[in-house]
């Protein structure tokens, strides 16, 4: 809403939110860790459903575990505004990558209530089931869930706990064996918007406070494993040993090599038996690589596997390698994106258009219509860590875009945008470039 002409949101009551949803967190692990499928995330999504209803909205928990909150339009349209995050976190994360973008949300129904705006359509807010990475490797269940991308591929996978992702999936609410009843039909999105920190430093850098994300990174994740034999770590030879670590650790740095056109990151290693005195026999190295260059992600995966087999064929190890999951660049929508720069523009404030290195549930939302998302700024460009920072007043501010973009997609001429033919559901060029556009005040390089 343009401060002139409708309520901001209330702070005191946002920081208030995320003051109490931070007090779900591991007290055994580092900063306000909450996994998803832990009880302490399924304590902390109880509580967000019962702002969701306090705030009027309908809620559900989808098949998908998904929370589902929905405010009625006036005119009973089936395309629904949409927008939502998630609020797990990964293990030693902090408090706002998701979690402004639920609580945001619900701080503008609050807003539309108050003020007695009514909206055509119908406003839905998600709070996503588990967006970040989980034991299984699989990241956005929930969104995956809605588009239809979670299959039994997916539930039969086995976490190294032993624990199968369908009975993790039937405790968090959800229902494995009816998952088709949580996947939206095609035309059941009008937009979806996200609204999210940066998670990096370019706005920061740029004195910006909004971002108009151009388009998310393609993400590519993978799984190798390297076995070897156990031996007498005091007895055995160095030019006799088939030392698995050895051989994932060499793996972890030709990745770094091969991250030419993008970012990649060996980010878990499980080894076993785990001594200081025995040769480790078993080594798990997971990895993922990001581009906004789907040729790229396709050559950087045939030369991880070529290495893969090489490194394991010079050491003597057994190699596997499996990819997780490959998702592919994905743009904004354009229409979206203007909408979000000029409600940006009418709050105010000078937005920089920039895409996105992390990837999020709008990332799969965008297989099912028109897509587009709101970036605030990160203290120092740090996230994924305890020290996450974003001030409320910048977060206040992105509320606000995000209240002014959903009322102008509900008032937009629908005949007069090109949300049929461009739904953002197809692989990208490059985000990095982005055109001017209509409320844009400059590109960050
Ligand atoms: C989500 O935060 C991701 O980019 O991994
Ligand atoms: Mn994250
Ligand atoms: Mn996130």
């Amino acid at each position: 809403m343009s401060r002139d002409s409708g309520p901001a949101p209330d702070l005191g009551r946002v920081g208030h939110d995320l003051e109490v949803i931070s007090t779900y967190r591991d007290p055994d692990l580092l900063g306000w860790t909450r996994r998803v499928f832990s009880p302490i995330d399924m304590a902390a999504r109880a509580w967000v459903g019962e702002q969701m209803a306090a705030a009027g909205l309908t809620v559900e928990t989808d098949a998908g575990g998904n929370l589902i909150g929905r405010l009625r339009g006036t005119e009973g349209r089936r395309a629904a505004l949409v927008t939502g995050s998630h609020t797990d976190t990964v293990h030693g994360g902090g408090r706002f990558d998701g979690i402004i973008g639920v609580l945001g949300a619900i701080e503008v129904v609050r807003m539309l209530t108050e003020s007695g705006r009514e909206l055509r359509h119908d406003l839905v807010v998600v709070d996503f089931l588990g967006e970040e990475p989980n034991d299984f490797g699989l990241s956005c269940v929930g969104s995956r869930a809605i588009v239809g991308a979670l299959g039994p591929e997916h539930l039969d996978l086995v976490d190294p706990g032993g624990r199968r992702l369908r009975d993790l999936l039937a405790e968090a609410g959800g229902d494995p064996e009816n998952l088709a009843a949580a996947c939206w039909p095609q035309g059941a999105l009008r937009c979806f918007v996200e609204l999210h920190i940066e998670q990096g430093p370019r706005l920061e850098r740029a004195g910006a406070s909004i971002g108009v994300v151009s388009g998310i990174v393609g993400i590519h994740r993978f799984l190798s494993t390297f076995t070897g034999r156990p031996d007498h770590a005091g007895t055995t030879p160095m030019g006799e040993r088939r030392d698995a670590l050895l051989g994932a650790a060499e793996a972890a740095l030709r990745i770094e090599d091969l991250a030419t056109g993008g970012v990649a990151t060996a980010g878990r290693l499980d080894v076993r038996p785990g001594a200081h005195n025995v040769v480790p026999a078993e080594a798990d190295l997971w990895a993922e690589v990001r581009s906004d260059d789907t040729g790229w992600l396709g050559s950087f995966g045939r030369d991880v596997e070529v290495s893969v087999n090489e490194i394991g064929s010079r050491r003597s190890l057994a190699t596997s390698l499996s990819w997780v999951s490959r998702e592919d660049p994905v743009l904004a929508t354009s229409w979206v994106r203007d909408t979000v720069a000029r409600a940006a523009v009418e709050c105010g404030f000078e937005p920089v258009v920039l895409p996105s290195g992390a990837g999020h549930d709008a990332a799969h939302m965008a297989r099912l219509g028109p897509m587009g998302m709101i970036f605030v700024p990160s203290r120092d460009g740090r996230s994924h860590c305890p020290e996450e920072w974003t001030d409320l007043v910048q977060i206040g501010d992105g509320i606000s875009v995000l209240a002014e973009t959903l009322l102008a997609c509900d008032t937009l001429d629908e005949a007069g945008t090109d949300g049929a033919a461009d739904n953002g559901a197809r692989p990208c060029l490059r985000v990095g470039s982005g055109s001017r556009q209509r409320g844009e005040s400059g590109t960050v390089g």
